[in-house]
């Protein structure tokens, strides 16, 4: 039972309604909340004031309305007759307080300050939401799939015990994680028979690193750095974000700088795949999203034919990373419809790009690998129709705490750029969004 019918009694029901209570309200007018709940789910409304009868028959009660001395009756009626109490931000007058949960069904973890801070329950619920991935519950049901057959296979409960630990610190855990849920159950079943081979296997993880700002890693990626034995980097890959891995994890760099690949794309491919046959968690870390100008494709693409799993992992690509961070929306109502990103690459000393796409109205055109070849892609742009006054900007080592963004137009960036030190990684936004840079920057570079 639910006395009040306010915001805060509407939290209430919609939580008791989650584990399928059957609730009954009693107040005498409804929020817009209770309504709104009442057009979706069956719940019993009593349109008139408390009564200490109420609480008979009833197993748990919530106080909430917005009169001291009502909910203070609520309680007492309801501690006299032995029925659970709780009464809204007064914990001291009920007999239970509702913990922040974090709902991994069918496993629960609540967080409770014994009604000192709900505020604090809740940071600390996020906290272990970012924590736990949201398929703990999937593995939970996994498992609950194997425990009577892992009983009959063990009958004594410390060789259980020892079953589930090793099952569970394994890779497994990952496979349900990533929604390899039917791997997952052939190896819990071959790990039960014990046949080792599908269950021993390395795997690769490649995964994008983001554009350079740590806090822009997705949760995911961050849990498989901190898992991998072997960690293969590549120049784009800042400090702060190679700290994040496992400490005692071996660290290969591969390079890649521009004309100076310290490890041929062939070898990285062939090592990841000898690592994983080894039996290693290995971990490939790329700047920004491996598969957008990253060569990602390429490097599982051997994996595949020799029967390596992996995953992908995206990141946040240096385009949004530093659009937003430069306060250069990539699309926008009133400038762009498009937007496309392309690689600025000098090849033989050309550009080959099609220059006429890139030329178009109403288009923002995100120019990676462009810092030597900018005076080129100007003048090949206002060549190919492009106004000269076309708004460009040059964004040097985004989201970082060193971020520099170089605006002008094609006629005059190639200069501006040339009489500054600009450092790599840099990137090239062209279209009339750069004039919002102007108005929307907001990230101040040297605090973070
Ligand atoms: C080989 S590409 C890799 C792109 C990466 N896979 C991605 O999705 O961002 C390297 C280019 O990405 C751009 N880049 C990467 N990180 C950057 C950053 N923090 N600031 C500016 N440009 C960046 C530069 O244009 C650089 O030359």
């Amino acid at each position: 039972m639910v006395v009040g019918a306010g915001k805060v009694a509407a939290r209430k029901i919609r939580l008791l309604l989650k584990v399928k209570a059957e609730v009954t309200v009693i107040a005498p007018h409804t929020s817009e909340q209770v309504d709104a709940i009442r057009l979706t789910t069956k719940i019993k409304h009593m349109d008139r004031l408390f009564e200490p009868e109420d609480v008979i028959g009833y197993t748990l009660i919530i106080a909430a309305t917005n009169d001291a001395e009502i909910n203070r009756l609520i309680a007492s009626c309801a501690r006299q007759n032995n029925i659970a109490v709780n009464v809204v931000d007064r914990p001291h007058l009920g007999t239970f307080t509702i913990p922040a949960v974090v709902d991994r069904a069918p496993i629960i973890i609540a967080v409770s300050t014994g009604g000192a801070s709900p505020v604090l329950a809740r940071l600390l619920r996020t906290h272990i939401e970012s924590l736990i991935p949201s398929a703990y519950g999937k593995l939970a049901s996994l498992v609950r799939q194997f425990r009577q057959p892992v009983k009959k296979q063990f009958p004594l409960l410390d060789d259980r015990r020892r079953f589930w630990e090793r099952a569970l610190r394994g890779p497994i855990v990952e496979m349900v994680f990533s929604g390899r849920e039917r791997d997952a159950k052939q190896a819990l079943t071959d790990l039960l028979v014990a046949k080792e081979p599908t269950f021993c296997r390395g795997e690769v993880y490649l995964v994008g690193a983001g554009p350079g700002d740590p806090d822009l890693l997705t949760f995911r990626a961050l849990r498989l750095m901190q898992q991998a034995d072997v960690v293969l980097y590549d120049r784009l890959v800042p400090a702060p974000i190679l700290d994040l891995t496992r400490h005692d994890a071996e660290k290969i760099y591969v390079g890649k700088e521009k004309s100076n690949h310290s490890m041929p794309q062939l070898k990285i491919n062939e090592l990841l795949a000898s690592l994983a046959k080894r039996g290693k968690k290995v971990l490939r870390l790329k700047g920004g999203d491996p598969f957008i100008f990253g060569r990602g494709g390429e490097e599982i693409n051997d994996l595949t034919t020799q029967g390596i799993p992996f995953q992908v992992v995206p990141g946040i690509t240096a385009a949004s990373g530093c659009a937003s961070y430069a306060g250069i929306p990539l699309t926008h109502r009133d400038y762009a419809q498009s937007c496309v990103f392309v690689s600025g690459h000098i090849q033989k000393g050309l550009i080959d790009l099609n220059w006429e796409l890139l030329v178009q109205p109403r288009q923002t055109v995100v120019i990676y690998m462009s810092l030597v070849g900018l005076p080129i892609i100007c003048s090949k742009l206002i060549a190919h129709g492009a106004r000269a006054d076309t708004p460009i900007a040059l964004i040097e080592q985004g989201t970082t705490r060193k971020q520099r963004v170089h605006t002008g137009s094609l006629t005059t960036l190639p200069e501006i750029v040339e009489s500054n030190v600009v450092e790599a990684p840099t990137l090239v936004i062209v279209g009339e969004v750069v004039r919002l840079h102007e108005r929307l920057s907001w990230f101040p570079p040297g605090l973070k």
